[in-house]
């Protein structure tokens, strides 16, 4: 008799955003007549930077002649991109990261998600709360925890977030191996500060921990004093590995592209305390299981690197900033205290009420989709995201809606 894998019984039925899709169909489906407005899950709504639409087009036409054709690329990624990144990213920060320790691949969830196959089955996770749900399944999948007990899996070491601490968690006081951050964040839009992340660093170096750090959202910094990756950081190249996207930066939610950086320095630890390579077990598992991002869209995503490409995305981040901005004075001047927004494309609201009926109200009296914070998890209760990923009359449209529907609250 064929069984499964039983650590799936212990997930919520589904997923986040899956979820949320299907009340907004079946809201849709009885009101045909009222559109939504969809301010939930993070989809960016602009099109495509020309440059990499033009980058797109020529590609493909290489793909369209015997001489110029491409069949399988390498796994990692193609050199032009991988050093374009390295380039722009990391060493015009003064972050010592090398071409051949960034992993092309089709998404940072995926990334996020299947890096712990390569650690123990039995090692300690420190996972921030709210938090984006894909770290906290794939580990729950993979029996790193026990079951969910009042919305708290047994075995994970929560960071709670919270209005006392600014939504930037603490050092906790118990011992983790494995500790997930994410800044900017998804979904406080919380950022860290040098110093905040330097502690991180530290306590990784003094524990032999290793921090996965997804700063997917670091293209919407505009404060100079904040770091844009963990690699500002003196010493993260021995203790973290950094999740990057296109996603958000340049419109590549359909298209597909993000990186993982393992530098090289990195090591985790078998049974007897010899040390290993990270990069090359991942190189492994990578190689093993991923075939390589599609050339056309990997020149698209160079070319965001090119001159106009970092003028077309910046005036991308700065549309949605804008959007941001709207979203976080419209809400402030309704009483509610919410972060995020400047620095990250989501702003969070303290509503101070149950989070789904937050979410049905705005759904039903405003047609607005957001999403409500008990789906990041316990802390989240209490909260609602608003997502700055939409066109400028529309979110425009939304406020004047929301205020409409809070008015007498
Ligand atoms: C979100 O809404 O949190 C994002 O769309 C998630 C993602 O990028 O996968």
């Amino acid at each position: 008799m064929i069984r499964i894998n039983e650590n799936f019984t212990k997930l919520k039925a589904s997923y986040l955003f899956s979820d949320i899709a299907k009340r907004v169909t079946a809201y849709t489906a009885a009101h045909p007549d009222k559109p939504l407005i969809r301010l939930g899950i993070g989809d960016v709504t602009e099109p495509l930077p020309p440059a990499c639409v033009a980058a797109l087009h020529a590609a493909t036409d290489e793909m369209a002649s015997r001489d110029t054709f491409k069949g399988y690329g390498p796994e990692q990624g193609y050199p032009f991109l991988r050093e374009a990144i390295a380039a722009h990213d990391y060493a015009a920060r003064g972050c010592p990261i090398e071409p051949n320790e960034i992993f092309v691949s089709d998404g940072a969830k995926c990334d996020s998600g299947n890096i712990q196959e390569i650690f123990g089955p039995d090692i300690r996770l420190a996972i921030p709360d709210p938090v984006y749900p894909v770290y906290v399944d794939t580990n729950v999948m993979a029996g790193r925890t026990g079951p969910n007990i009042d919305d708290r899996y047994q075995g994970i070491t929560y960071l709670e977030c919270t209005p006392a601490n600014g939504y930037v968690p603490a050092i906790p006081s118990t011992p983790a191996d494995l500790i997930y951050l994410c800044f900017p964040n998804n979904p406080t839009g919380a950022v860290a500060t040098r110093e905040q992340l330097a502690a991180w660093v530290t306590y990784a170096r003094e524990h032999r921990a290793i921090i996965l750090y997804d700063s997917a959202y670091e293209a919407f910094i505009r404060d100079p004093q904040i770091p844009r990756s963990i690699y500002e950081i003196p010493g993260a190249r021995e203790v973290a590995i950094e999740f990057r996207s296109f996603s958000k930066i340049a419109g590549f939610t359909g298209t597909r592209c993000a990186y993982t950086v393992v530098p090289k320095s990195l090591q985790a630890y078998d049974s007897s305390g010899a040390p290993h390579s990270v990069h090359a077990l991942w190189n492994r598992r990578h190689t093993t299981k991923f075939n390589g991002v599609a050339y056309p869209i990997q020149r698209a995503a160079a070319a965001i690197y090119s001159e106009e490409g970092q003028a077309q995305t910046r005036a991308l981040t700065d549309f949605y900033l804008g959007n941001a901005k709207l979203i976080r004075e419209a809400i402030t001047a309704l009483g509610l205290p919410c972060i995020g927004g400047d620095n990250a494309p989501y702003i969070w609201i303290n509503t101070g009420t149950d989070s789904w009926a937050f979410f049905d109200k705005l759904l039903n009296e405003a047609q607005v989709v957001c999403t409500p914070g008990a789906g990041f998890g316990k802390c989240g209760e209490g909260h609602v995201r608003i997502s700055a990923f939409n066109s400028r009359a529309n979110v425009e449209t939304a406020l004047t809606r929301i205020a409409a529907a809070l008015k007498n609250r």
